[in-house]
C-alpha cells in the first residue's frame, strides 16, 4: 500500500536530508559531552553546538549566539519563560487559538495571582488586532502568541502584535511550533522579546530538541526553572547567572543538536520562500479539490491567504476518528484526530468537543500525494 505522511504539523517527516546521518555519525564518532571535557573531540563538539546557536540566529535574525538556549521543545521553553517570568498581580494576553503548551502552564499560574485575558477569534481562527488593544491592561506584563494555529493553519498577524508590544511596552513571546522553517520571522522586525521554538516540526530536524530566544534586557527578569551541573562555575552552589548557562542546566542532547545542525543547514541553503512556495502549493491544490467534493467539510479559512499547509476537516455525520483510522488502515495515509491539543483553538472554530481530522502538509509531499488523498477522501465520504 502506497504510504502518505500527512502529520506534519505533529512532527515532521521526513527530515532534511543528513539529519539522520548527522546524528548518527554525532553517536558513532563522537560521542562525547559538551562544556566539561578538555579534549579535542569535546571541543569539536562544543563548536557545532556554538555554531547551531548561530544558525539558529540567521534564520531569525537575531545576533546574540549566547541567548539562543536549547531545550527539549517548545513545550519546555514556553514553561521556562512563563514561569521564569511571571508573578503574582501580572496579566497575559493569548488568543483563542492557543495551544495546550501555552494555556496549560498560564492555567496552573492562576494559583500564584497571575491572570489570563483571552482574546477571541472568529470562525476563521482571525484574531483582531484592536481586540488585542482593547485586551492590554496596566497589569499586562505580555502578549504570548502562537503564530500559526495548529489545528486551522490560520497565521495569526505578530509584525502588527509586536508594534502594539512596542507602542505598550509589554513582552511579547511568540510560539513558532507551527511556521518556524516555513514563514518569515524576523526578531527585529516583528518586535519579538522572546521566540520560542521547537526543532521536530518545520525546522526538519529530530525530536527533542528545542529552544528560546531571548533578548539580553530581558535575561535578568527571567529566573530558570531548572538549576543544577552547567560545567561552568563549578565551585558554586548557585546557578550562572551568565547566558546561556542560567537556562541550560544538566546534559544537553547533543545529537539532536547535532541533527537540527544539518536541518537549518538545509533550510538556509534551500530558502524559507521556496519551502513556503511548495507547501502553500500543496495546500491550495488540496483546499481547491475539497471544496469540489464538499465545501461544509473544511473548517476555518477557504483560501491560502495567510494561512500554513495545515488544513483542518469535519466529516460531519461521520465519526472523525473513525476517518482518520479508515485513512489509515485502508489508505496508507497518516493525519490525526481528535481536538489536536488545542481545545479552545476547537471552542473557537466550533469544533468542539468532537475535534477535526487534521491532513498537515510537508516539504517533502508532493501533487501526486495530494491527488492520492483526495481520491481516498472521496471513497470514504462517497461511500458513507
Ligand atoms: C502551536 C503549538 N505550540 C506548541 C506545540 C508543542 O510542541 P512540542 O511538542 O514540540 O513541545 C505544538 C505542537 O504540537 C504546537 O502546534
Amino acid at each position: 500500500m502506497k504510504r502518505v505522511y500527512c502529520d506534519n504539523g505533529a512532527t515532521s517527516y521526513p527530515k532534511a536530508p543528513f539529519v539522520g546521518e548527522t546524528v548518527l555519525d554525532y553517536i558513532n564518532n563522537i560521542g562525547c559531552n559538551v562544556n566539561r571535557g578538555v579534549y579535542s573531540t569535546s571541543f569539536k563538539a562544543e563548536n557545532t553546538v556554538y555554531e547551531t546557536r548561530e544558525l539558529i540566529c540567521d534564520l531569525f535574525n537575531f545576533k546574540t549566539a549566547e541567548n539562543v538556549v536549547f531545550t527539549q521543545n517548545i513545550t519546555t521553553s514556553l514553561n521556562v519563560v512563563l514561569k521564569g517570568l511571571l508573578r503574582e498581580g501580572d496579566n497575559v494576553v493569548v488568543s483563542s487559538m492557543e495551544h495546550n503548551a501555552v494555556m496549560r502552564p498560564l492555567t496552573s499560574m492562576k494559583q500564584r495571582g497571575v491572570t489570563i485575558t483571552k482574546v477571541n477569534g472568529n470562525i476563521l481562527g482571525e484574531i483582531s488586532i484592536e481586540d488585542i488593544e482593547n485586551a492590554i491592561s496596566e497589569n499586562t506584563k505580555a502578549i504570548v502568541m502562537t503564530h500559526a494555529s495548529n489545528v486551522c493553519g490560520t497565521v495569526l498577524p505578530i509584525r502588527k502584535i509586536g508594534e502594539l508590544c512596542k507602542k505598550y511596552n509589554k513582552i511579547f513571546i511568540v510560539d513558532s511550533a507551527q511556521t518556524a522553517g516555513v514563514l518569515d520571522i524576523d526578531i527585529k522586525k516583528d518586535n519579538i522579546d522572546i521566540l520560542c521554538f521547537t526543532g521536530h516540526k518545520g525546522l526538519l530536524g529530530p525530536q527533542g530538541i528545542g529552544g528560546f530566544l531571548i533578548k539580553e534586557e530581558l535575561v535578568e527578569r527571567v529566573s530558570p526553572l531548572i538549576e543544577g551541573g552547567t560545567g561552568s562555575l563549578s565551585e558554586l552552589e548557585v546557578q550562572p547567572t551568565y547566558m546561556p548557562d542560567k537556562f541550560e542546566s544538566g546534559t544537553p542532547n547533543v545529537p539532536g543538536i547535532f541533527g537540527l545542525n544539518a536541518s537549518l543547514n538545509y533550510l538556509l541553503k534551500t530558502g524559507l520562500e521556496s519551502i513556503y512556495n511548495k507547501e502553500i502549493d500543496l495546500t491550495s491544490r488540496f483546499i481547491e479539490k475539497i471544496m469540489n467534493i464538499d465545501e461544509k467539510l473544511l473548517i476555518g479559512k477557504k483560501d491560502i491567504v495567510d494561512r500554513t499547509a495545515v488544513v483542518s476537516l469535519d466529516f460531519k455525520d461521520l465519526d472523525n476518528g473513525i476517518v482518520c483510522h479508515n485513512l489509515d488502515k485502508n489508505y496508507g495515509i497518516s493525519t490525526r484526530s481528535g481536538l489536536h491539543c488545542a481545545p479552545s483553538a476547537h471552542k473557537t472554530l466550533n469544533t468542539f468537543p468532537r475535534g477535526t481530522v487534521r491532513f498537515s502538509f510537508g516539504h517533502f509531499n508532493s501533487y501526486e500525494d495530494i491527488d492520492y488523498v483526495i481520491d481516498s477522501i472521496n471513497k470514504i465520504y462517497k461511500t458513507k
